[in-house]
């Protein structure tokens, strides 16, 4: 046996992301359900957030944010030999989103599935893009987090419709000499599998959201300090740190234990809102338009959800 042309290391090439046009502000909904302004921003951190209209799908916004991210890399999409889509909440169980996206972006016959590894899903697909070109099995990867959390979302329950929104981030995995995506660190705790759930196809997304941010603010931080460990960088070398957007107080308490003074700490979902397995990418490629970090740092990010299940990695930014 053979195998060929193993590259020394994986990085990320290029970074895109697409949100849906439509607004939605806190005020917009305390319209409807008994919430307000002051509630969402102090317990969550939201103040707007954007939910697709009907007629836009998880592949449709996939598709544009990979698309971006496949533009920026320079490569063509004859490049790209895998497209992995990390997603919980596609439309229908049949056929799998990355297929369908490979072939909207002229991704010729890649390998192509999806992940759902709920709100870690990105950081699970960017390490199997890296072992896949590390060892091999792919020249590059188009990973792409996509979620229409808006239409497995119950509009009446306040405890998640203020919390959960849309939207779609990408980054396409190249070869590279010197490693630019560290060793994920990766786990669950099945036994808390009921605290976020969508139990049938009849209901709505339920959580149990103290159990989870107790989990969130005791178990991740140190997770996120062994994935620095395992690349080798201290975390005072980092220049972010861009956890999944699921509540501003858990991005600061794990931001505070982690200790990582010089790095921007992402805070996207006060726009954004907890966009499940698209907040990474969708916060990484918004901060890097913006200019709040640059390209070379090093971004240590580290994703957690239903499962439950967690996964962090340090990489080098685009
Ligand atoms: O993305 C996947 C991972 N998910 C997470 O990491 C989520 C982790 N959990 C959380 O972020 C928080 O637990 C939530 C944001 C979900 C909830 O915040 P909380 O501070 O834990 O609030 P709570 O559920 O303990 O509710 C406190 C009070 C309750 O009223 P009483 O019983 O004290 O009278 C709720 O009924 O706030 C009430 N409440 C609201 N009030 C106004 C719950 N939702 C709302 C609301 N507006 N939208």
């Amino acid at each position: 046996m053979r195998i060929p042309d193993i590259a020394p290391g994986a990085r990320v090439l290029a970074l895109g992301h697409y949100q849906p046009a439509n607004v939605v502000t806190n005020d917009d909904l305390a319209r409807t359900i008994d919430t307000n302004d002051e509630w969402i921003q102090s317990r969550v951190g939201i103040k707007e957030r954007r939910v697709a209209p009907a007629g836009e799908s998880v592949e449709d916004m996939a598709a544009i944010a990979g698309g971006k991210a496949l533009a920026a890399s320079g490569l063509s999409p004859d490049d790209v030999d895998l497209v992995i889509v990390a997603t919980c909440t596609l439309e229908t169980q049949i056929p799998n989103a990355a297929a369908i996206v490979a072939h909207r972006l002229g991704i010729t016959s890649p390998g192509a599935f999806d992940v759902n590894a709920a709100c870690a899903g990105f950081c699970y697909a960017l390490a199997t893009a890296s072992a896949a070109v590390r060892g091999g099995s792919a020249r590059n990867v188009l990973v792409i987090g996509s979620e229409k959390l808006s239409q497995w979302v119950d509009w009446t329950d306040r405890s998640t419709a203020v919390i959960f929104a849309d939207g779609a981030g990408a980054a396409v995995v190249g070869p590279a000499e010197t490693p630019g995506i560290g060793p994920v660190v990766w786990g669950s705790a099945g036994d808390k599998s009921e605290a976020i759930q969508i139990q049938d196809r009849t209901t709505f997304l339920h959580q149990e959201g103290q159990t989870v941010f107790r989990w969130a603010t005791t178990a991740l931080h140190p997770v996120a300090l062994e994935a620095c460990e395992r690349a080798g960088v201290d975390p005072s070398e980092l220049s972010a740190f861009v956890p999944h957007q699921a509540n501003l107080r858990i991005i600061e308490a794990i931001a505070r234990k982690l200790g990582a003074e010089k790095a921007a700490v992402a805070r996207d979902i006060v726009t954004a809102g907890n966009t499940s397995a698209a907040s990474i990418p969708l916060a990484l490629s918004r901060m890097l338009e913006r200019g709040e970090v640059q390209s070379g740092g090093l971004a240590l990010v580290l994703g957690f959800g239903a499962g439950l299940t967690y996964a962090g990695q340090v990489i080098e930014i685009p």
